[in-house]
């Protein structure tokens, strides 16, 4: 049984993850924290009758450093698990950079919150642009002393969940959770990137069809960043990305063997990642990872089997991506 915490509680996507880890069994007791409406929000769920007993944190004055600092020591304290997903959203014609100037800031203030309070808690960074929140939570973590890459995980699953759908729609299988689909590189536009060709089962798609679908996959959130009009991006879709990684992280910590997910992770940190940070040359990277009692267990290389139409696209990642990560360290060690 494990305490959950969610920052950024009252969100978009906070509101919904929340609802999906309450129904959770093997979770104790979850946490809600943000800025504002936590206690409304916690009083809510706190009527369904799981297992996991729900509190929410909210500062009384979060202009207030020192009281702002109290209230999430006492809604960190003793997690097992944060989920993070804190931060403003996207509004038509952004890109997820450029939620930078704010989201950078939130990020570094929770992780240094983390660091202090439950440094041995298993990370899922959801805020954007994860590209560079990931490494600035790595190097907050690094300065305090407390780094575990096995245990820093962006959540990318969006993009899997994505794939997953898109595929199934164009090669007609009715259960899209059916396909298993490697998403890997970061989580914005070209850095994301659809390895096709290793989908199990394997899928026929090649040409045009192929080029749209990777186009989708890569940019499949301005859909519904145009769709709401204004009024945010993936919320529903996201918490359920989200839940479904962080009750993997949950499942496997308390013994399940053979979960594998793609997480945005720190590669010279994990079993199998120099090998695949050598060939991408880039710190911070998604690829499948199999996970373990201690967190990340195994990255595995799936790049090293990717066609040549997906090296292509690789190529293109690792430009943008090791841009995005160098902005995160740059601004953490300012
Ligand atoms: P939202 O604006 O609906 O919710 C964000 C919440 O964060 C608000 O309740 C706000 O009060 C809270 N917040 C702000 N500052 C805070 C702080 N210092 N501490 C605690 N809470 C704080 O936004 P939404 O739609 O829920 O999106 C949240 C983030 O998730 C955005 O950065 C968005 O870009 C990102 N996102 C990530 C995805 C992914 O695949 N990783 C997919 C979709 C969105």
């Amino acid at each position: 049984m494990v305490k959950a915490v969610v920052a950024g509680a009252s969100g978009g996507i906070g509101q919904p993850l929340s609802l999906l880890l309450k129904t959770c069994p093997l979770i104790s007791e979850l946490s809600l924290y943000d800025v504002v409406n936590t206690p409304g929000v916690a009083a809510d769920l706190s009527h369904i009758s799981s297992p996991a007993v729900v509190k929410g944190y909210v500062p009384t004055d979060f202009k207030d450093a020192a009281q702002s600092a109290a209230s999430m020591k006492e809604a960190f304290t003793g997690a097992d698990i944060i989920i993070i997903p804190a931060g403003v959203p996207r509004k038509p014609g952004m890109t997820r950079d450029d939620l930078f100037k704010i989201n950078a800031g939130i990020v570094k203030g929770l992780i240094t919150a983390v660091a202090e309070t439950c440094p041995k808690a298993f990370i899922l960074i959801i805020s954007n642009p994860v590209n560079s929140t990931v490494p600035i939570a790595a190097e907050v973590l690094k300065a305090k002393g407390v780094f575990d890459p096995k245990r820093l995980f962006g959540v990318t699953t969006l993009d899997v969940v994505r794939a997953e759908t898109f595929v199934a729609g164009i090669v007609g299988e009715k259960n899209p959770g059916k396909l298993t689909i490697p998403v890997i590189g970061g989580h914005s536009g070209e850095t994301i990137v659809p390895l096709i060709s290793q989908a199990k089962p394997s899928v026929n798609i090649a040409g045009e069809e192929l080029d749209k679908l990777t186009y989708r996959i890569q940019f499949g959130g301005d859909e519904v960043v145009k769709a709401k009009d204004g009024a945010g991006s993936a919320t529903l879709s996201m918490a359920y990305a989200g839940y479904r990684f962080a009750e993997k992280v949950i499942k496997a910590v308390s013994g399940e063997s053979g979960i594998v997910e793609p997480s945005f992770v720190y590669l010279p940190g994990i079993e199998g990642g120099e090998e695949i940070h050598k060939l991408t040359g880039c710190d911070f990277f998604s690829v499948p990872i199999e996970l373990g009692p201690s967190g990340a267990q195994k990255a595995i290389n799936v790049v090293k089997s990717a066609n040549d139409y997906e090296k292509k696209l690789l190529e293109a990642c690792y430009k943008g991506l090791n841009g995005n990560i160098a902005k995160g360290v740059e601004f953490a060690r300012a």
